[in-house]
């Protein structure tokens, strides 16, 4: 399989990302030390990116017109155990669904992005007995994102990639009345002079039995705010914040 093939560049510590001394430095260390304490955790935030925001930021071509996984993040804690490794041997039989549900839009083919995702979210959420291996893990999120099949909830309710504006209140009113929970829906604010904001991400959250719950935002920040040094590892730092409920809603078709 040729994503099998590419994925064993995962097992080599992956430099390319470093774009600072500093930023090497700190990769560096964190493979190297085992910083172990306590974590408790009570949420995990299963989130959605829309790759045409997501590539319009980063500088990507995207070729997908569905909500894509970012991950599946505990409420507390970041890289809790750095001597676990991820290793793509460990979820292979989930690799197709992986590429397909949970692609690395920077880097294709590659498995950088949940080797990232493993490190810094994944051993935390392996302190509980559901998540305590890789290929729980992996296939939890999986079986989380096709069971909330946000995409099929957004097209029920005609919230579909378009030229026109929404106003939050469609989009959000559409997705909290089909879950009955609060979710938290993440714009690209908008730039000088503009008044239109960009859909970006939308996360989802879950408690320990696996149950939707209401994301509240002083818990989701710490989370969200944990890939912001994959962003800033590439480079482009891109901030995505809770949409101005005042404001439109672009939601863009593929370029
Ligand atoms: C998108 O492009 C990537 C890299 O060119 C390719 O591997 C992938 O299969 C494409 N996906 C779709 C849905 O066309
Ligand atoms: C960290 O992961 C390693 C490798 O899987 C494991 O042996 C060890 O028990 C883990 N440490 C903690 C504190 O969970
Ligand atoms: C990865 O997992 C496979 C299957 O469990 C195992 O045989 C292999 O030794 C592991 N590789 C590393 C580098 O730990």
């Amino acid at each position: 399989m040729k994503s099998a093939v590419y994925c064993q560049i995962g097992f080599i510590p992956d430099m390319r990302h470093c774009s600072a001394f500093l930023v090497c430095l700190a990769a560096a260390l964190s493979s190297a030390i085992v910083i172990s304490h306590p974590h408790t955790w009570t949420k995990l935030i299963l989130t959605h990116q829309w790759p045409t925001t997501f590539c319009g930021v980063e500088h990507c071509h995207p070729n997908i017109s569905y909500w894509t996984l970012h991950g599946l993040w505990p409420d507390k804690g970041n890289d809790c155990n750095s001597s676990w490794h991820f290793n793509s041997s460990q979820i292979e039989d989930l690799l197709p669904d992986m590429e397909k549900s949970w692609p690395d839009l920077l880097h294709p083919a590659s498995c950088s992005f949940w080797k990232y995702e493993w490190h810094k979210h994944g051993t935390c959420a392996a302190t509980a007995d559901s998540l305590n291996s890789q290929h729980k893990y992996f296939s939890k999120a999986l079986e989380l994102y096709h069971k909330v099949d946000l995409n099929s909830v957004l097209r029920k309710f005609d919230i579909t990639p378009s030229e026109k504006y929404f106003t939050f209140s469609q989009i959000e009113g559409a997705i909290e009345n089909f879950y009955g929970v609060k979710v938290k829906i993440q714009c690209i604010p908008p730039s000088k002079n503009d008044d239109i904001q960009i859909l970006g991400q939308i996360e989802i959250c879950f408690d320990l039995d696996f149950t939707l719950m209401d994301c509240e935002k002083q818990f989701t920040m710490e989370a969200s705010k944990g890939d912001w040094d994959y962003r800033v590892a590439v480079d482009k730092a891109s901030e995505f914040s809770v949409c101005d409920h005042n404001m439109p809603v672009y939601y863009p078709p593929l370029p």
